[in-house]
């Protein structure tokens, strides 16, 4: 009764601040009408992305639901994405913080959740664009590259040899975080073989995706938030604990080494020591720890499942559309002939296997609503009123799925993009699974060589088929609930040596 009482009190009081705030639904775009108390949560359905691209549909592109007590504006066409990311993108590109988020102060030090205006998070903007993906930085790693694909490449040889099924995500992402830790500390944190350190790894970043994805009471009705009914933040805290400690150790380790004067490893936790230019010309060596493995943890968290997941996509549709991988391997053999390594300036003349990958993030953008963000002011779009403190989504899946831009939208034709001049480097609002303006993920570059790099060589140096009992039914293409948007089967795949 207590909690019931708490509850109705809560949310009397969030729709109370709504209604001041917003005049009610006063000029708001059109929406679904919202339930008392709930609003539209019942319409989210387990893929949101899907159920709210079938609602757009109906009520416009520009679309206003209420989830709890929290007005939220969803953007759904290439236009109205172009407006909230481009045109309105000072006032909209504050973040709207899950509550979530708040377990181990992650919010208030994290990148992907600073407000734009805060000295850290253009601090670490800055620190990642200079020292890490910068093109200079990412040619001077391009042997680091090269070195884990060659490692991902004798793995899957072993596994084709033993005639055993090679799980594509995995392989992945041990491979991608392998490239981030070696990048960041000079060291492996997985080995491919051994399901353990990167299983941990894994899990970790998979539970904090969906804890971020998932509704939660908190959020819904915020008034709630101390309370943490579902006890996703409690949980939270403990799965980051785990994750920080192996950062800390790092840290640690190398704070150890430099006050012994051994050599500089020259890698990114060295430059991120040495940087000078974080706020008010202080270094991040002069930052408690705290901050120094939340950085880590966005880079990690960021960039890891989001390029496996990429990869296993491909390697997914590739295998249920044939005709598309004997073009992709057709074009390899022509323009890498029987050179066995792969090089990165390759990439620029393997165009099939560049459409693959561009059709590839519009069927599965492995962030379909991108990151949530906030009107930091009350915001004029397409005649409609944004309200302060509405919650602002961009559903890129839609937009890839929008029947004026593409025919046959449903269907994997990376053919689609050979006449077309778009890239996914958020300038073209048709395509956008990094973002655009001043949030742009700051991976991009890095997840653009790496995603290229191993599918090519995957296709090159392997003939691809199914385990048995998958070719009679055909890949699993259906998607998780909740989380980066990846197949909720993991994709095994036969390799053969060619
Ligand atoms: C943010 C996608 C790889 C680090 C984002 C956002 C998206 C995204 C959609 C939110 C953009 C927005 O809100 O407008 C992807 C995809 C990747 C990828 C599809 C791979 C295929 C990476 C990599 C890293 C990374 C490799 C770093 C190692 C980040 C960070 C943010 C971010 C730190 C937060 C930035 C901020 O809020 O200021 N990413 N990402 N991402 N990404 Fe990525």
């Amino acid at each position: 009764l207590y909690t019931l009482f708490v509850i109705l009190t809560a949310s009397f009081l969030c729709l109370l601040r709504t209604f001041v705030f917003t005049g009610g639904r006063r000029n708001l775009p059109p929406g679904p009408y919202p339930l008392p108390l709930i609003g539209n949560l019942l319409d989210l359905g387990s893929h949101p992305h899907r159920s709210l691209a079938r609602l757009a549909a109906r009520h416009g592109p520009l679309m206003a639901l209420r989830l709890g007590a929290v007005t939220t504006v969803v953007a759904s066409s290439a236009d109205a994405a172009r407006d909230v990311l481009q045109r309105h993108d000072a006032a909209l590109s504050a973040r709207s913080v899950p509550d979530v988020t708040r377990a181990c102060a992650y919010d208030e030090h994290s990148m992907g959740w600073l407000p734009p205006e805060s000295p850290r998070w253009r601090a670490m903007r800055k620190v990642c664009s200079a020292e890490l993906f910068a093109p200079r930085r990412l040619d001077a790693h391009q042997s680091l590259r090269r070195d884990k694909v060659e490692r991902l490449v004798s793995h899957v040889a072993r596994l084709a040899r033993e005639g055993a099924p090679v799980d594509v995500g995995r392989v992945a992402f041990t491979t991608m975080l392998n490239l981030l830790s070696c990048t960041i500390f000079s060291t492996d944190l997985a080995d491919l073989g051994d399901r353990g350190a990167s299983g941990v790894f894994k899990a970790v970043i998979e539970e904090f995706t969906v804890a971020v994805a998932v509704p939660n009471a908190s959020d819904l009705f915020p008034v709630l938030a101390p309370l943490d009914l579902q006890r996703l933040r409690t949980r939270l805290e403990k799965v980051f604990k785990r994750l920080h400690a192996i950062f800390d150790e790092q840290i640690e380790q190398r704070l150890q080494e430099r006050a012994a004067g051994e050599d500089p490893k020259n890698d990114f936790l060295d430059s991120l020591l040495d940087y000078r230019g974080a706020e008010d010309g202080r270094g991040f060596n002069e930052y408690p720890q705290l901050i120094l493995r939340i950085f880590l943890q966005d880079l990690f968290s960021a960039g890891s499942d989001t390029s496996a997941t990429t990869i296993e996509w491909m390697m997914a549709e590739l295998l249920q559309n044939l005709s598309s991988m004997v073009k992709a391997k057709d074009e390899l053999k022509q323009v890498i002939g029987s050179k066995q390594e792969i090089e990165e300036s390759d990439i620029s003349q393997l165009k099939y296997l560049q459409a693959i990958v561009k059709e590839t993030f519009r069927l599965h953008p492995p962030a379909p609503l991108l990151l949530p963000r906030q009107a930091e002011a009350a915001t004029e779009i397409r005649g409609y009123t944004v309200p302060r403190g509405a919650r602002v989504l961009v559903n890129v899946w839609a937009i890839g799925q929008d029947p004026e831009l593409w025919s046959e939208p449903e269907k994997f034709m990376p053919e689609r993009f050979l006449e077309k001049e778009m890239d996914f480097r958020g300038k073209n609002f048709e395509l956008l699974p990094f973002g655009s303006g001043r949030r742009i993920c700051p991976g991009m570059p890095l997840a653009d060589r790496m995603v290229h790099l191993i599918l090519a060589n995957l296709l090159h140096r392997f003939e691809w088929g199914l385990p048995a009992d998958i070719e009679m039914t055909g890949v699993d293409m259906s998607e998780k609930v909740w989380g980066i948007l990846g197949l909720a089967t993991p994709l095994q795949a036969i390799a053969k040596p060619i």
